[in-house]
């Protein structure tokens, strides 16, 4: 909502007020609309440049599905947002925050919030199923030994794995189960957006739409904002709300999958509407 709305008149009542101010959290001046906003970002290394003033704007609740050629920079762009890979340009804000004028307690407060499933899964291979679960946990929260255990079991339950997963090693776990250890530990506190990078690669397809349908089915329960990059057609299909395209260092379109393929740019015709698309119908 434009600001001059919210200046119409000073004698609103208070209930004028709140719809005014709908839109934004008043103790942190949070737009409640997105919860990440990118803008202008620029990464590179050395003489090459991955990302050439970048915007994307993440809304709470949806389902963002990420697309791009292979090396177009989709696992960079969330390597920046987190704050692991250096930008040169750009601010990033997250549920409100500028993440570059935050203070160290205010970014820890913020990365709390949001989990992440690397596109390694990158579980720790030494720790359990359940250690590793519990590592933000210990990172972030002080807790009983016997309430990081309650905790986790809870997780394994909402990711659907067996509770005697708990104990074993990653090694000792199929590739399916493997991703819904890593989302259970991306889960651990809680947070109110996930990152997941390439989540169903190396799923076989039934694996990789149980795993499609675990994550809707969070997303609506549990009021998640998912960020997903994907080259999964079928997760684009069955529970994307909108499709971002990573392509000429930037985001080359963003919206439904009937924006996508109404879109005449080569490469997401090609992508959308090429062989592989149409295998697929
Ligand atoms: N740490 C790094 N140092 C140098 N180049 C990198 C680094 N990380 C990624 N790149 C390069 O950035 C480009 C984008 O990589 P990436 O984001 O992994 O692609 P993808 O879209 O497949 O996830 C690639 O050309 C990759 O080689
Ligand atoms: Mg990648």
């Amino acid at each position: 909502m434009a600001l001059s709305d919210t200046q119409t008149g000073s004698g609103n009542n208070g209930n004028e007020t709140d719809k005014v101010e709908a839109g934004r959290d008043p103790s942190t001046g949070e737009n409640a609309d997105n919860v990440l906003s990118v803008r202008g970002i620029t990464v590179g290394f050395g003489s090459k440049t991955v990302l050439q003033d970048l915007d994307l704007d993440v809304r709470r609740g949806e389902v963002l599905g990420f697309v791009g050629g292979s090396g177009t920079g989709k696992s960079v762009l969330m390597r920046t947002i987190l704050g692991l890979t250096p930008k040169r340009a750009g601010t990033i804000s997250v549920f409100g925050h500028d993440l570059s004028t935050a203070t160290p307690k205010e970014r820890r407060a913020i990365e709390r919030r949001w989990g992440v499933l690397f596109q390694q899964g990158a579980l720790f291979s030494s720790l359990t199923v359940k250690q590793n679960i519990q590592v933000p946990m210990r990172e972030h929260l002080k807790l009983s030994p016997q309430l990081m255990d309650e905790l986790a079991t809870l997780k394994l339950e909402l990711v659907g794995l067996p509770q005697d997963a708990a104990d074993k090693f990653p090694s000792e776990l199929s590739g399916g189960m493997v991703k819904r250890a890593s989302l259970a530990r991306a889960l651990a506190l809680d947070p109110d957006l996930v990152f997941l990078d390439e989540p169903t690669s190396g799923l076989d397809p039934i694996g990789a739409a149980a795993f499609d349908s675990l994550i809707a089915n969070l997303s609506s329960t549990l009021g998640l904002t998912v960020y997903m990059v994907t080259h999964d057609l079928d997760s684009l299909h069955s529970i994307c709300n909108r499709i971002a395209v990573l392509g000429k260092k930037r985001v080359l379109a963003i919206g439904t999958l009937d924006d996508m393929m109404q879109n005449d740019d080569p490469w997401i015709k090609s992508y959308f509407r090429g062989e592989r698309a149409l295998r697929r119908a």
